[in-house]
């Protein structure tokens, strides 16, 4: 089997019903699609597949030979956030940071075949299935109006992790 992730093509030695989360995670040392629910119900071990958001764990990766599979990785880097990842951190969104890879994702897809700025109800209808166990949502939802709306400011200051350092941690919330 193969897999494009991120635009670098991949043989996948996994058995044909590994679930694309656990082939991501293991595999291929993907790691921001995180396991929570492992039964399609908390939405965090989304990533796109040919463009479309799917359940990572509800994937078996046979069914999907041969896609392009996008994560939060292949959607910018910390020189370069995109949009999205930019606007959950200039507001905040995200707090211990494990349902965020997944919002991020969806959001971005959202935002792609919305094509047009959003209102809060379409960001809440499409976020629908994005559980966060930290945060209240309001701040999430702000952060995807602020990126559909062409609002986030680009990142300059953006903590970078040092080869054998402890790991950096952004900036925290003034609330
Ligand atoms: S881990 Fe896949 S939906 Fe929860
Ligand atoms: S930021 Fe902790 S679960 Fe969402």
């Amino acid at each position: 089997m193969k897999l494009t992730v991120n635009g670098i093509e991949q043989e996948i030695a996994s058995p044909p019903l590994t679930p694309l989360l656990h082939v991501l995670r293991d595999e291929l040392d993907i790691t921001s699609p995180k396991a929570g629910c492992q039964a399609g119900g908390c939405g965090t071990c989304t990533v796109l597949v040919d463009g479309e958001p799917r359940r990572s764990c509800l994937t078996a990766v046979a069914a999907v030979d041969g896609a392009e599979i996008t994560t939060l990785e292949g959607l910018g880097e910390p020189e370069g956030l995109s949009a999205v990842q930019a606007a959950f951190y200039n507001h905040y969104a995200a707090q211990c940071g494990f349902c965020t890879p997944g919002m991020i994702v969806a959001a971005t897809h959202l935002i792609e075949s919305t094509g047009r700025p959003l209102e809060r109800d379409e960001v809440l209808a499409g976020l629908e299935g994005h559980y966060c166990r930290c945060t209240g949502y309001v701040k999430i939802v702000d952060a995807v109006l602020a990126a559909s709306r062409g609002e986030s400011a680009t990142v300059e200051d953006v903590p970078l992790a040092v080869a054998g350092e402890p790991e950096v941690q952004p900036k925290g919330s003034p609330a």
